[in-house]
């Protein structure tokens, strides 16, 4: 949500003349040490593993769970596990989209390593996976080894601007298909993508999506589980730099006013509750296209493999200036989501598979990087 939405959910003028209140206040409230790990990158380390992870931990990742735990105990080695701890067990029963999440990791990795001139070979999951619960095995090891031959990844360029835009698209706007041709042609096949501008098609899916967030909202353990991640203010994203945070002047003021509550948004009688439905869904009906990431089978392999793709193209979209975020309500694998699930794939893999990303595409406001535990958090 943002500002303007929020104004509109808690109704104007009452709270707008409380923020400029606090204005003063809040305008010093910047969760900076959240936001730290984004200058840090590259500069911090000179260590070429720690360096290239510098990086790595600035993917994108299913509610910013950053479900990352890192070993570099060995020498030009790095053994990434999954924290257990840090799972969607309501919306993503299987861990499938964490494990997408680990192919975005993985891909950023390997282009930050190939800057520095590092060749990374890798073994993804050598001691075997559950494909129905990851545990505590590793989910890759990778060896580090300088190599002059590496080539250097253009999209090294577009790490530190990359963001999922949770903002609404300009209606007036539309995504050119030369872009969606580009973001098609970055996947590993390109047999398994597909994309769209296409104003029946992006109606259709506009409806789909909002229809599936919508169940979302409405099923309580699932709306529970990402209320709970809720962090609102500098003090709580400070602490738990992860989640969906809602920082900056306005929402900081509401959480000092007390407007603003974990409580008031799981409510389904309080206004705030219905107009911030209306708020989520000026993102779902303002798409002006959408591109997709299929698989055949849907191994783990295949999720990561997902994840190296997605990230790619949230980077080539970067560079065209053009903002993308990921829905996936419908691709969740929960039984009430189930007859939006099977719609979706019928739409765009009526051959069969899986669609293991599914993402709007148009132009919107940037708001600035998401907090991000520092690295040394996350090493072992
Ligand atoms: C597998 C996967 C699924 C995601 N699904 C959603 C989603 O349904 N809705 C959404 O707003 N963001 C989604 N995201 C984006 C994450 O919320 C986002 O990456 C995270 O909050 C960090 O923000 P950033 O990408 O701007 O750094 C998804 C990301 C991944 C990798």
């Amino acid at each position: 949500m943002n500002r303007r939405k929020f104004l509109t959910l808690i109704g104007g003028g009452t709270i707008l003349a409380a923020g400029t209140a606090f204005g003063g206040f809040a305008a010093t409230r910047t969760p900076s040490k959240a936001l730290q790990p984004w200058h840090d990158a590259g500069s911090a380390y000179s260590e070429p593993r720690r360096k290239a992870l510098s990086y790595a931990i600035l993917a994108p990742n299913p509610h910013n769970r950053q479900p990352w735990k890192i070993d570099l105990s060995q020498p030009d080695t790095i053994k990434i596990f999954v924290d257990t701890d840090r799972m969607l067990p309501a919306t993503d029963p299987f861990n499938r989209q964490i494990t997408i999440g680990f192919g975005c990791f993985l891909e950023v990795l390997r282009i930050a390593a190939a800057q520095d001139g590092y060749a990374v070979s890798e073994q993804l999951f050598p001691q075997g996976v559950d494909e129905k619960n990851l545990d505590d095995r590793p989910i890759a090891i990778l060896k580090f080894s300088k190599d002059d031959a590496v080539k250097k990844d253009p999209l090294f360029a577009h790490i530190l601007n990359r963001r999922s835009t949770k903002q609404p698209f300009d209606l007036n706007r539309r995504v050119p298909k030369g872009d969606l041709d580009a973001l098609r042609s970055t996947v590993s096949d390109k047999a398994n993508t597909g994309a769209t501008n296409d104003p029946d098609r992006v109606k259709q899916l506009r409806s789909l999506t909002s229809a599936a967030l919508l169940l979302e909202i409405e099923t309580p353990r699932t709306y529970r589980e990402s209320v709970e991640l809720f962090r609102i203010g500098k003090a709580e994203i400070e602490t738990n730099p992860d989640g969906i945070s809602f920082s900056g002047p306005l929402f900081e003021s509401l959480a000092l006013l007390g407007v603003f509550t974990k409580e008031a948004a799981i409510d389904p009688t309080s206004s705030g509750y219905k107009q911030g439905i209306t708020a989520e869904l000026a993102n779902t009906n303002s798409a002006m296209g959408y591109v997709w990431i299929t698989s055949k089978t849907n191994t783990r392999k295949d999720q990561i493999n997902a994840g190296r793709d997605y990230v790619r193209m949230n980077l080539v979209s970067t560079g065209q200036g053009l903002s993308i975020h990921p829905l996936s309500q419908a691709l969740q694998e929960y039984p009430e989501m189930d007859d939006h699930f099977k719609t979706i794939h019928k739409m765009l893999a009526p051959n069969g598979g899986t669609i293991q990303m599914f993402a709007r595409l148009g132009y919107g406001q940037d708001k600035g990087p998401k907090p991000r535990w520092g690295l040394t958090t996350k090493i072992l």
